[in-house]
């Protein structure tokens, strides 16, 4: 059985998938981003392995995150589940950076970058990412003036970057990229057409299976089948581009 470590794992797609990898006798390490917001968590605290806490805003809060995994050991998968929709404004973190980027871009870099490198690996991203196509020049939003949607659109782009550039950087990691599809989580709202099940499923299943099918890596996934993700996505010339301003950004290095 495994032990997996879920970002986020306090509500929506995070906690659906924690639950179910209990539920089939797997270990997990829960998150929250407060003492508060893990008191919500319920039942499944106590049949985790632990719970970490830290607000993925701040780049020290995400330091401590990947500290306190790594004082519980070494994870065989990593979901980098936690994120943020449309932000009204850009916003400013602890270090400056825009709330959306710090969330859904900076944080799973930092914290792949100082967790313990597990053998697999796996980045919520959205096939909203075929929007954030475009420039590297101003990640953080800088220079431009805010678009919310674009924004969201850049960092699920830059999830699927990271996972396929990983998976050619550590090829002893299996490295996927999910699209869960529109879910009925708060992120998605009542409306959305998948519940919550389906929308966990992929990313859970690449987490622990040896199925032959799940045993792949540099892939973009969606509802347990591969497609295809947006050429800036698997385009290493981008990617090399996208680590390089990651590390400038966070003065944190990824290892060889
Ligand atoms: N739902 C969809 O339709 C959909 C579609 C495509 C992709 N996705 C992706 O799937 C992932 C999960 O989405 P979801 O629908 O489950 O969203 P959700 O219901 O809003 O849950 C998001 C989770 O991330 C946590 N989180 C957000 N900001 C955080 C921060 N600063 N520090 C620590 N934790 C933070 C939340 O904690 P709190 O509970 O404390 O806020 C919560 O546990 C996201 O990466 C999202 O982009 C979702």
């Amino acid at each position: 059985m495994a032990i997996v470590f879920i970002t986020g794992s306090t509500d929506g797609l995070g906690k659906a998938a924690a639950q179910s990898l209990l539920d089939q006798g797997h270990r997990v390490v829960l998150h929250a981003r407060s003492t508060d917001r893990a008191g919500s968590l319920g039942d499944i605290a106590s049949r985790a392995e632990g719970v970490v806490v830290g607000d993925l805003q701040s780049g020290v809060e995400t330091k401590r995150i990947a500290d306190q995994v790594n004082a519980i050991g070494r994870m065989d998968a990593v979901i980098h589940n936690a994120g943020v929709y449309t932000q009204r404004s850009r916003g400013s973190t602890p270090e400056g950076h825009a709330v959306t980027v710090a969330i859904n871009t900076l944080a799973p870099y930092v914290l792949t970058a100082l967790i313990e490198r597990p053998a697999r690996l796996v980045y919520l991203s959205s096939g909203l990412h075929r929007g954030g196509e475009g420039s590297l020049d101003d990640l953080d939003w800088k220079k431009r003036s805010w678009d919310s949607a674009k924004a969201y659109a850049e960092s699920k782009l830059h999830a699927v970057a990271l996972a396929s550039a990983l998976a050619r950087r550590w090829p002893q990691v299996l490295s996927n990229a999910v699209d869960p599809g529109w879910v009925r989580t708060r992120m998605g709202g009542a409306g959305a057409p998948v519940d919550l099940q389906t929308g966990q499923k992929t990313q859970a299943w690449l987490a622990v299976s040896d199925e032959p099918s799940a045993l792949v890596s540099g892939r973009y996934w969606h509802h347990m089948r591969q497609q295809e993700p947006a050429g800036e996505a698997v385009d290493p010339g981008f990617q090399y581009k996208l680590l390089d301003k990651l590390q400038g950004i966070t003065e944190v290095a990824l290892s060889p």
